[in-house]
């Protein structure tokens, strides 16, 4: 059996604030083997990561992140709201977070945050800044806009998407080989053990989201799924261990 993907939620969000530098390499001490990232765009193109579509709670401005330069964001303290000692903190841009990774193993799940805002042209950005660090093969891409997932693999086939819902989606193995999605990123209470195993019969591995409690960490390592979604990547990494996985 492969082990268990333990993906990093925003990095180690419970520990620094989510989605920052800090953040993403305290995740590796704690021994993540994948980190869960949120991308969106400048008004001039630049990809930051940021999980909000407004500036308000992470990075305390007013407005979106839409309608500012990717220089205006970068000026921006994405720390404070967490903990002073992370004032230094900057809104990271996708390449930041691929030359973290890119001589490492890690394995990198952006979510394309275009539910709300579409960003069009975003997944090119997001696919060319992949290929040129060589990482299509440690990176999926995800998302709650589906149409967004299908886009991205007629652009890029050679790089893994996964399907990003909440709640009750039937046959999610069969909407996944509609859109040619190589995992189900569920809501982790939408997860089954019996629908796990369907799944991987059809060829579609779980990585579901998002979990901080050991006992569910647990029922789904049981029920093998590919990856889990976690925000303490430190707890998933013990359970791991402790079971051999
Ligand atoms: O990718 C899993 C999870 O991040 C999806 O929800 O809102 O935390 O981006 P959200
Ligand atoms: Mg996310």
């Amino acid at each position: 059996m492969n082990s268990i993907i333990n993906f990093a939620h925003r990095g180690a969000s419970a520990v620094c604030p989510e989605n920052t530098m800090a953040a993403f390499r305290k995740s590796l001490e704690l021994g993540a083997t994948g980190i869960e990232t949120d991308v969106q765009m400048s008004s001039d193109g630049g990809l930051v990561l940021i999980h909000d579509e407004s500036l308000k709670r992470t990075a305390g401005a007013e407005g979106y992140v839409k309608d500012r330069t990717l220089s205006q964001l970068l000026e921006l303290d994405a720390g404070s709201w967490f903990g002073t000692e992370f004032k230094d903190e900057r809104l990271p841009t996708l390449e930041e977070l691929l030359d973290l990774l890119q001589e490492r193993d890690t394995l990198l799940n952006i979510e394309l945050k275009n539910g709300i805002f579409m960003y069009p042209g975003m997944e090119e950005k997001v696919i060319a800044a992949v290929r040129d660090y060589g990482m299509s093969n440690r990176v999926v891409l995800s998302s709650f806009n589906h149409y967004s997932l299908a886009y991205c693999k007629s652009l890029a086939p050679e790089i893994r998407t996964g399907i990003l819902y909440g709640e009750g989606l039937y046959r999610p193995w069969d909407y996944a080989a509609s859109l040619q999605a190589d995992a189900l990123h569920a809501y982790h209470y939408a997860v089954l053990p019996e629908f796990v195993a369907e799944a991987s019969e059809h060829g579609v591995v779980y990585h579901p989201w998002t979990v901080n409690d050991p006992e569910r960490m647990k029922a789904l390592i049981d029920a093998g799924v590919a990856g889990i979604i976690t925000d303490y990547p430190d707890v998933l990494s013990g359970l791991l261990a402790a079971k051999g996985v």
